[in-house]
């Protein structure tokens, strides 16, 4: 230690303050009128500043020194080559407290700019570290946990990388700072660090959520205050795990089971009902004929709208049942050339109704699959339908297709310019009954997702604001 090691010729600043942050002893950068500019993390864990009482101040802050740093690089040269033990120098910590310590300074030029290296060795504290500050500096650098330290004025001393990504913050820029400072602006039950915990409120697997500026987290969280011997409380912590992914596989499961349920009723029921639609249905017919021949009119009328009414319960029913148990899947080389053909007038005559433009782009180009050609057409049909319904008065339905990126499945993209799928239902529009319509039974979705799976493929939506886009995604020949 008595050479300065040189480091090899640093390109930017920026390199500068990367390469201090990578190294285990505290260090800090001045530049030649002598304040500060970059400081590491070791350096505040050691001395208890936070960063900013450092940035942009002069060196004497914490190296009470009398003179430039110049001279006091010319010093530590001169000494070095004079005796063998390391040149030392008196720094002052947070609390104005001073200590000596062996110092090692460098100088580094990056961008026409000369910068001093200040390296402050904490020798016999890091040799002496016992196992539970080992235990600490792993927990706080190499784990999955989240944990906070606080001192006895809530300042916080001690914070890992998880909990750090958590605050979306950066650990040297948390480091020594008062949790006002760091939560300034957010009132203090919203905190994820609360001074509470230093008057004795514990918490112990309590589960809470948490959001910053990007990401919402659920987490499970202790916390507790930390007592010396004397029983004087001297800081707090919080530790914590991060849930939040536990929590959507458990959503998951639970909606699949609710599926499944779902699925068991209908089987169960829509027999029942369907066996005593179809004899009311045969005897409405009756009436139908009878009342024409005889010349009642209002009558005839009536049960007309009856037998509509009951043409509407089967098709839920049939749908009811498609969705328990499909039949059996009739697999062919479908040509979805032909099966569009035969949809597009279906599809087409409801458009004109609200005035909507249809565009089938892929005429003519679509390839072959394996699947089943009349749920096949259900599908198509019902999200057609989807995109002509949200659309109302006017709009574009788009048809077109394209290879998907893996290549092994082609997608057919059907396209609306309605007002899109908010946020907060995407999620639910393929669950069964899940409809923002009056009138609707909310089956459709439900259906072509069991119909899609079945064949092996997947629907995927895309919805930004404005337009929806249905991609049903088939492994095609
Ligand atoms: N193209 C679309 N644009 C906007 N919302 C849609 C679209 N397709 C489906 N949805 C939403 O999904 C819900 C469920 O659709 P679906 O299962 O077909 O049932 P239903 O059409 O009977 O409501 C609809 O009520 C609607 O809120
Ligand atoms: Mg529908």
């Amino acid at each position: 230690m008595s050479q300065p090691f040189l480091l090899g010729h640093v390109g930017s600043a920026g390199h500068v303050q990367r390469f201090v942050h990578q190294l285990p002893t505290a260090v800090l950068v001045a530049n030649q009128a002598g304040s500060i500019v970059e400081v590491n993390e070791q350096l505040l864990r050691v001395t208890g500043y936070a960063r900013e009482h450092l940035l942009r101040h002069p060196v004497q802050v914490i190296l009470p020194y009398n003179g430039s740093l110049k001279q006091l690089y010319e010093e530590i040269l001169e000494k070095e080559t004079e005796s063998d033990s390391p040149f030392e120098v008196t720094w002052r910590d947070m609390h104005g407290v001073e200590r000596t310590t062996a110092v090692m300074m460098q100088v580094q030029q990056a961008e026409e700019t000369m910068y001093y290296l200040i390296y402050l060795f904490q020798l016999g504290q890091e040799r002496n570290a016992g196992l539970a500050e080992r235990i600490v500096a792993k927990l706080t650098h190499d784990t999955s946990v989240g944990l906070f330290v606080l001192d006895a004025d809530a300042t916080i001393v001690e914070a890992s990388h998880s909990a750090c990504k958590l605050l979306g913050a950066d650990r040297l820029n948390i480091l020594n700072k008062h949790v006002d400072e760091v939560f300034a602006g957010i009132p203090e039950q919203h905190r994820l660090i609360k001074k509470e915990w230093l008057d004795g409120v514990k918490l112990h697997n309590v589960p809470i959520f948490w959001s910053n500026d990007s990401q919402r987290y659920e987490l499970i969280v202790d916390a507790n205050s930390i007592q010396d011997e004397s029983g004087k409380t001297v800081g707090a912590f919080v530790l914590f795990k991060d849930i939040t992914n536990l929590r959507s596989f458990e959503q998951k499961i639970e909606r699949n089971e609710r599926l499944a349920m779902i699925g068991q009723i209908a089987a169960g029921t829509a027999h029942e009902i369907r066996n005593p639609l179809t004899s009311i249905k045969g005897f409405l017919q009756m009436f139908l004929q009878s009342f024409s021949e005889s010349g009642m009119d209002r009558e005839k009328t009536y049960t007309e709208i009856m037998l509509t009414e009951i043409n509407r319960i089967n098709s839920l029913v049939s749908e009811f049942l498609l969705l328990s148990k499909p039949r059996d899947v009739q697999y062919s080389i479908v040509d979805l050339n032909v099966v569009f053909e035969e949809i597009l007038p279906i599809v087409e005559s409801q458009a004109i109704l609200y005035g909507i433009d249809v565009k089938f782009l892929s005429r003519g180009n679509l390839p072959l699959v394996v699947g089943d050609n009349e749920l096949l057409k259900q599908v198509f049909i019902n999200i057609c339908k989807n995109g002509i319904e949200a659309m109302g008065e006017q709009g574009t339905l788009q048809i077109s297709h394209h290879i998907d990126q893996d290549g092994d499945k082609m997608s057919i993209d059907i396209h609306d310019t309605g007002p899109g799928i908010p946020l907060y239902i995407i999620d639910k529009i393929f669950d069964p009954f899940f409809t923002t319509k009056e009138e609707g039974t909310g089956l459709g979705l439900s259906v072509c997702q069991k119909i899609i799976h079945d064949l092996g493929g997947q629907i995927r939506v895309s919805s930004k604001g404005y337009g929806t886009t249905f991609h049903i995604l088939l492994p095609y020949l």
